[in-house]
């Protein structure tokens, strides 16, 4: 209801009566009063009056309302220890395709390799819970795609020249403005659920973590709304995802990547391998030519690029 509440207000953008909008949406007058209080509390600054309710800013604080179509898939935690958790425990209680977890920070924010995400207020941090009709091993295909989706809406709304680095990472330039996690459980050959992680340096920054990082506020100089961000992804992401088990999603990802060609190091948790990267295979792997012009695949790691 409050996503209609807010939608009527910011439509007529002047004062809406409280019996105009209790008829409208076939609710008592007491309901709507209601909700407004909720979200006035919520920060949104609603002016109420004797002629009604006038709506004259909101905060920029992703809740579940601002996002209609995923009204009932979507959970907003001020704080949370890490979206993944949460996710998890809703994937396993069988929380629908394209359910989403929305934090405002992380005590525990998590990256690849078992490393930490450090998650201030004013980055997105979110998990989506994902059902493909996937085999395990082509699971890769739905991180390609999150990928990608983020690329391409960095580039459309943002004109942020945002590039993949392989494997997830979306970098600006040669910076990390985007990490993603992902993780699935797996029963019987079949995926259950793949929940994919993704922190975004929207207008905050990390700090002390050695990642060389940039925030879209830095590089538009002005705050993003990431309200209007999660929501541009959303769209472009579930468009993407529809028809992930027979889309070629590899070709298409690689126009969003900049690292093929590049001379590259990858490391493991016990090794490493330089040479540059050639190609990405049908799973996913990374094909790099070694120095002595042998082709190795990576099926993981951290790919940093090295200086030219
Ligand atoms: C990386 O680049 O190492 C991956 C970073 C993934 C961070 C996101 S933020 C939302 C979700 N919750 C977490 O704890 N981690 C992922």
């Amino acid at each position: 209801m409050k996503s209609e509440i807010l939608e009527i207000l910011r439509t007529k953008r002047d004062v809406v009566s409280g019996e105009w909008l209790s008829e409208r949406l076939n609710i008592s007058r007491v309901s709507i009063w209601k909700h407004i209080g909720k979200l006035q509390e919520c920060g949104y600054e609603i002016e109420s009056s004797a002629k009604g309710y006038r709506l004259a800013g909101s905060p920029d604080v992703p809740y579940s309302w601002e996002f209609p179509a995923y009204e009932d898939r979507l959970a907003y935690f001020p704080e949370v220890d890490s979206t993944m958790d949460e996710a998890r425990l809703w994937a396993r209680k069988g929380a629908p395709h394209l359910s989403v977890v929305v934090a405002g920070l992380q005590k525990k924010g998590r990256g690849r390799l078992r490393r930490t995400w450090s998650s201030k207020p004013g980055g997105l941090y979110f998990t989506m819970i994902l059902r493909p009709d996937l085999a395990p091993a082509l699971s890769f295909k739905v991180n390609f795609a999150a990928s990608m989706a983020l690329a391409k809406t960095l580039r459309e709304f943002y004109s942020i020249e945002a590039k993949v680095k392989w494997p997830n990472d979306i970098l600006a330039g040669d910076k990390k403005l985007s990490g993603m996690l992902s993780e699935m459980e797996t029963e019987a050959d079949l995926v259950k659920y793949i929940n994919i992680g993704i922190g975004i340096n929207v207008n905050a920054l990390p700090r002390g973590e050695g990642i060389d990082a940039v925030s879209m506020k830095a590089l538009l100089k002005r705050e993003v709304s990431r309200v209007e961000l999660l929501g541009r992804f959303l769209e472009r992401f579930e468009k993407d995802v529809e028809n992930i088990e027979t889309d070629d999603v590899v070709s298409r990802w690689k126009e969003y990547t900049g690292t093929l060609n590049r001379a590259v190091r990858i490391v493991t948790f016990d090794r490493e391998t330089e040479g540059v990267a050639r190609d990405v295979d049908e799973t996913g792997a990374l094909l790099v030519e070694l120095p002595g012009g042998e082709i190795k695949r990576v099926i993981y790691g951290d790919c940093f690029y090295q200086p030219v």
